[in-house]
């Protein structure tokens, strides 16, 4: 078991953070500012519990030199590996190292370990559990704090965190926060808001993550981000976003899954068709999805169960349902796609940074499997 016990040596305290991943019910597609990350229009998530990123941070104080951060993803419980991208990492900590310097001293390097609970390259956004938990674990161990009542009292709220967050991956913003987050785009860069709109307790889903393909990513989001305003749709997709988003918060906000699940599905779909006819394209599917979907479509058209899909930048849908339906759905899908395994996971609470905080176990890149 792994605690998030602050250590103190002499010259170096530990603190561990954790973040979950989000799935995006209206989508993030398309950059106003690559920069800045300012999204294209607004877009709203639902927070995950179980797909999370654990990152501890030890500040070594007595590390003089800028940029010489030392972070390692780890694959097992006693093996670890550079992280893959380490220069865009690094510099998203200088950077945030200066957002902190005016709440705390930001002094010395930071070694960083992190690690997930789902296996890597399965299609959850990693990035957005990654850099949620790497703000948090950066900030909590530049200004010396241990938890999030710490931190507010120097003045760091979740809107800070999620603000920095955001720099660093734009879905990231929206792990910090728990239950459904909208994330709007204001009329500048500086007027961006991320806010909490519908908490856990309010609309408790469950969310089945069905690998049907573990293949990498083929193109990464910030490739496909630059790339959505050369499709013809995606001028189409923005002018209906606004009432889609709209229609998609009254439906959590009326607990109505049908309502929702329609949305969703036709959201998602218009994501992928902006990727498909974008230049060059982006096919983040196969025929493994397709025939996924349509088995999915007629079997609640039959009748069978009430679940909805939607789909990241990668293969593997995200199947919504009840939490008291879930066991059945996930039976069904084991049953028809034997092959694939599921992550049952559930909407959550967001990041945490908790001296007592049990992490659970780690088990590298394997989660529950079925
Ligand atoms: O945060 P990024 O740059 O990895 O972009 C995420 C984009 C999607 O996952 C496809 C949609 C979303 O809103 O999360």
């Amino acid at each position: 078991m792994v605690k998030n016990t602050p250590q103190q040596t002499e010259n170096e305290t530990t603190v561990r953070a954790t973040a979950p991943s989000n799935i995006a019910l209206i989508k993030y597609w398309g950059k106003s500012d690559a920069t800045l990350n300012w999204p294209a229009n607004d877009s709203i998530s639902m927070t995950l519990s179980r797909a999370r990123t654990i990152t501890s941070a030890t500040i070594r104080s007595n590390a003089p030199a800028e940029n010489c951060h030392r972070l390692a993803f780890r694959t097992s419980a006693t093996k670890s590996i550079a992280v893959r991208d380490q220069e865009k990492t690094t510099r998203f900590l200088e950077w945030l190292r200066r957002e902190i310097k005016p709440y705390g001293s930001a002094e010395g390097a930071l070694d960083l370990l992190t690690y997930n609970s789902f296996p890597s390259s399965c299609g959850i956004a990693s990035s957005a559990s990654g850099f949620a938990a790497l703000t948090v674990a950066a900030t909590a161990a530049w200004t010396g704090t241990k938890n999030f009542a710490e931190l507010h009292d120097l003045g760091i709220s979740r809107a800070h965190l999620s603000d920095w967050a955001r720099r660093g991956s734009g879905s990231a913003c929206r792990s910090i926060h728990g239950g459904f987050v909208q994330w709007e785009r204001g009329h500048s860069p500086n007027t961006q808001k991320i806010n909490p709109v519908f908490s856990v307790e309010h609309w408790p889903l469950t969310d089945l993550i069905v690998l049907i393909d573990r293949g990498a990513k083929s193109t990464s989001s910030t490739e496909g981000h630059a790339r959505a305003f050369t499709s013809p749709l995606m001028n189409v997709r923005l002018s209906g976003l606004g009432e889609r988003l709209k229609n998609c918060a009254q439906a959590i906000e009326g607990r109505d899954l049908e309502r929702l699940g329609t949305i969703i599905e036709a959201e998602s779909i218009e994501m992928h068709a902006v990727m498909m006819t974008s230049n060059p394209r982006t096919d983040y599917f196969g025929s493994a999805t397709i025939n996924f979907i349509s088995w999915l479509r007629k079997s609640r058209a039959k009748g069978e169960f009430s679940a909805w899909f939607t789909l990241d930048a990668g293969p593997n849908p995200h199947v919504l349902c009840r939490p008291e339906d879930a066991a059945a759905v996930k039976a069904t899908i084991l049953q028809n796609f034997p092959s694939s395994s599921v992550i049952h996971d559930q909407t959550g609470s967001g990041a945490i940074l908790e001296s007592e905080q049990n992490f659970g176990e780690f088990i590298p890149g394997g989660f529950d499997g079925h």
